[in-house]
C-alpha cells in the first residue's frame, strides 16, 4: 500500500504530494491537519510519501506532533518540504529525524519552492511547469531506488535545530464574516470556536493561513501592520526564482 501523508494548511504541499502519489499505485491519503487523526502502522512493503511546509525553517509544531502517530516498520519513505522562497533551514532534517525515529527509512527527499502562504506574491505560480519536469526526473530515480536495496539518504540541516519561532499574524475576522463556520471546521489546531468564528484563540493559532485562504467571503486576514512588515522584510531577503533541491 502507498500512503500520502501531508500537513498542508493552504494546499501547496498537498498539491505536490498528490502529484508524486499519482506515480505510485492507489495511494491512501492521510491528512495530518485533521484534529481527529487516528494512529497508523505501516509495513516494510508499504511506501510512504510525507510532505510538510517549512514554518520559520522548522516543521510546524503540530505537524511534528501528529507525525508521531504514524509508525513505520522499515517502511521506505519519500520526504517533501515546501517553502516560500526564503529558506527551509532545518525542516528537512527534522522531518527525516522524526520519520527515522518512527521506523521509516528515508530513501529520497525534495525541498521545493512554492508560493509563500503569507505573502502570496513571493514565488507566486510555483511550483510551475519547470518544477514539475524536475520532479518527474526525480520520481524516476525514486522508483529505481525502491527496486534496489533500500538505503537511507542524507539531507542538509543542523542539529540542534534552530529555535521554533513564528511571528503571530493576529488573524481576525472582518464585518463581512457571516459565521458560516468553515474556518472553525478546518482549523488544524481548533483555534476558532464554531459557535463564534469571529474570535480566534491567539494562544492556539499557529498563523498557518488556512482560515484566511479558505474563507468564502475573504473575511479573514492578519494584522495589516504585521503583514506589511513581513511582506517588506521578505521582499528584501528572498532571492527570486530559487531552485528546488533533490536528495
Ligand atoms: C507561519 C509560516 C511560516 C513560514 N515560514 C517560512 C520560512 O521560514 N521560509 C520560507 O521560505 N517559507 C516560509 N513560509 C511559507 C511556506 O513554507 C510555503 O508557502 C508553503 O508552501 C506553504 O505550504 P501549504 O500551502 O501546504 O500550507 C511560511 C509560511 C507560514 C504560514
Amino acid at each position: 500500500m502507498n500512503y500520502n501523508v501531508f500537513f498542508s494548511p493552504t494546499g501547496g504541499t498537498e498539491k505536490v504530494i498528490q502529484y508524486i502519489g499519482r506515480n505510485f499505485s492507489c495511494p491512501e491519503n492521510i491528512d495530518i491537519s485533521k484534529t481527529d487523526l487516528p494512529n497508523y502502522v505501516m509495513n516494510a512493503d508499504d511506501f510512504c510519501i510525507v510532505g510538510v511546509p517549512s514554518f520559520g525553517g522548522r516543521i510546524p509544531k503540530i505537524a511534528a506532533m501528529r507525525l508521531r502517530q504514524i509508525n513505520g516498520n522499515h517502511t521506505p519513505a519519500f520526504l517533501l518540504v515546501t517553502y516560500g522562497g526564503r529558506a527551509y533551514e532545518d525542516t528537512l532534517i527534522e522531518l527525516k529525524d522524526i520519520l527515522e525515529m518512527q521506523g521509516f527509512i528515508c530513501i529520497g527527499a525534495a525541498a521545493m519552492v512554492a508560493e509563500h502562504s503569507i505573502v502570496r506574491q513571493i514565488e507566486a505560480g510555483r511550483p510551475d511547469e519547470e518544477d514539475y519536469k524536475e520532479l518527474d526526473h526525480f520520481i524516476i530515480e525514486i522508483k529505481k531506488r525502491l527496486q534496489d536495496e533500500v538505503c537511507p539518504i542524507e539531507v542538509p540541516g543542523n542539529t540542534p535545530y534552530k529555535e521554533y519561532k513564528v511571528l503571530p499574524m493576529e488573524i481576525r475576522a472582518s464585518e463581512h464574516c457571516i459565521k458560516c463556520g468553515l474556518c472553525a471546521k478546518k482549523c488544524p489546531v481548533s483555534a476558532i470556536p464554531s459557535e463564534n468564528p469571529k474570535v480566534t484563540d491567539a494562544e492556539k493559532c499557529i498563523s498557518c493561513m488556512r482560515c484566511v485562504k479558505i474563507c468564502p467571503l475573504q473575511a479573514r486576514s492578519g494584522n495589516p501592520a504585521k503583514v506589511e512588515m513581513i511582506s517588506e522584510k521578505l521582499q528584501k531577503i528572498c532571492q527570486p526564482n530559487r531552485q528546488n533541491e533533490f536528495f
